[in-house]
C-alpha cells in the first residue's frame, strides 16, 4: 500500500503573537514563501503524494485557497479540521478515515528541515515497511522537545515528552513514519497531564513493540525552529542565504513536482507566469530551461 501524508498545521503559535493572533504560524513568510511550503515539500521529497492538511476551523479556508486540491503540484489535497489543539497524536484520530491501514508519515507544519542528506533518510524511511521511523536531531537544550537516549547500536532505548532533566541532546524532530498500525495505536492513548494526546506515546507503541527506528540527522544537516519571532528570522536567513549563493530553491513544491516528473516543464513555467515577475517565479523558470 502506498504511504499516506498527514500535514499538521494547527495549533495556536502563542509564542508567535501578535503575529498568529489573525493567522496560523504555517500562513507566515518563511522568506520567499509561506511555511507550510517547507513541510510539504519534505513529504513530496519522500515521494508521498496523498496528504491531508489537519488545521483549525479558522485557518483551513486560507490553506485551502492557498493550496486547492494538489494538482497543480502533481499531489492529491485533502483537508480536516482539528477544533482545538488536543495534541500531535489527535492527528491519527482526525485522520483516521484518510489513513485507515496505510502506512503514513506526520509531519508538523512549522518544522523545517535541510541538508544532503535528508532526501536518502526520507526514501529509506519511506521503503521502510514495518514499524516506525522517527529522527533525531542534536540541539543544545532539549527541555522543549521529545527526548531520544539511543545505546551504541544506534537503537532508540527511550523516549521522554519534554523532560526537566533531559538524558541526551537528541530531541526528535516533528517528522514521524508509521506502518498500517498507526491508528489503531493511537485510538488506545490517553491524554497526558497537560491534556493533550501525545505523539511520543504514540512513538512508545512502536518502542514497545521492538518496532522503533531511530535515525540520526548528521552536524551537516539542519532542523530549525520556526516557532518564534528570533527562529523565523533566522530560518528565513538561512535560506536567503543559501539560496542567494546558490540559485536553487528550498522548500520548493514546484521543483520537487518537477524533478520527480510529477509536472512537466510547460507546466512548471505555467505555475512560474502564475507568480508572476520575482526571484522565485526566476529561480522556477531556471529549472525548467537547464532540464530542456
Ligand atoms: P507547537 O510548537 O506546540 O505549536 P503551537 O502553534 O501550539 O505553538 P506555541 O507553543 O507557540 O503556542 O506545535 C508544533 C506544531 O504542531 C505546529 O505546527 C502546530 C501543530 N499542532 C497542531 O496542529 N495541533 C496540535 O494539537 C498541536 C499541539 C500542535
Amino acid at each position: 500500500m502506498k504511504r499516506k501524508g498527514i500535514l499538521l498545521a494547527g495549533g495556536t503559535g502563542t509564542r508567535l503573537w501578535p503575529l498568529t493572533r489573525a493567522v496560523s504560524k504555517q500562513l507566515l513568510p518563511l522568506y520567499d514563501k509561506p511555511m507550510v511550503y517547507y513541510p510539504l515539500s519534505v513529504l513530496m521529497l519522500s515521494g508521498i503524494r496523498e496528504i491531508l492538511l489537519i488545521s483549525t476551523p479558522q485557518d483551513l479556508p486560507i490553506f485551502r485557497n492557498l493550496l486547492g486540491d494538489g494538482q497543480s503540484f502533481g499531489i492529491s489535497l485533502s483537508y480536516a479540521e482539528q477544533p482545538k489543539p488536543e495534541g500531535l497524536a489527535q492527528a491519527y484520530q482526525i485522520g483516521a478515515p484518510f489513513i485507515g491501514t496505510a502506512p503514513s508519515c506526520l509531519i508538523l507544519g512549522d518544522n523545517f528541515f535541510y541538508g544532503a542528506e535528508l532526501g536518502k533518510l526520507l526514501t529509506s524511511a519511506n521503503s521502510r515497511e514495518k514499524g516506525a521511523t522517527i529522527f533525531a536531531y542534536q540541539v543544545a537544550d532539549p527541555s522543549s522537545y521529545g527526548v531520544l537516549t539511543f545505546d551504541s547500536q544506534n537503537r532508540i532505548t527511550s523516549i521522554e515528552e519534554k523532560p526537566a532533566q533531559p538524558k541526551s541532546h537528541w530531541a526528535n524532530c516533528g517528522l514521524y513514519f508509521y506502518d498500517g498500525r498507526a491508528v489503531q495505536f493511537a485510538r488506545t492513548l490517553k491524554p497526558s497531564a497537560r491534556g493533550e494526546l501525545e505523539i511520543t506515546d504514540l512513538s512508545r507503541c512502536y518502542l514497545q513493540d521492538n518496532s522503533l527506528h531511530g535515525e540520526k540527522f548528521g552536524r551537516g544537516s539542519a532542523w530549525l525552529d520556526t516557532g518564534t519571532a528570533e527562529g523565523l528570522l533566522q530560518a528565513a536567513q538561512f535560506v536567503q542565504t543559501l539560496q542567494t549563493r546558490t540559485g536553487l530553491l528550498i522548500g520548493s513544491p514546484e521543483e520537487v513536482a518537477f524533478r520527480h516528473g510529477w509536472i512537466d516543464a510547460r507546466q512548471l513555467l505555467a505555475l512560474a507566469d502564475a507568480i508572476g515577475q520575482n526571484s522565485y517565479a526566476q529561480a522556477l523558470r531556471q529549472i525548467a530551461s537547464d532540464s530542456r
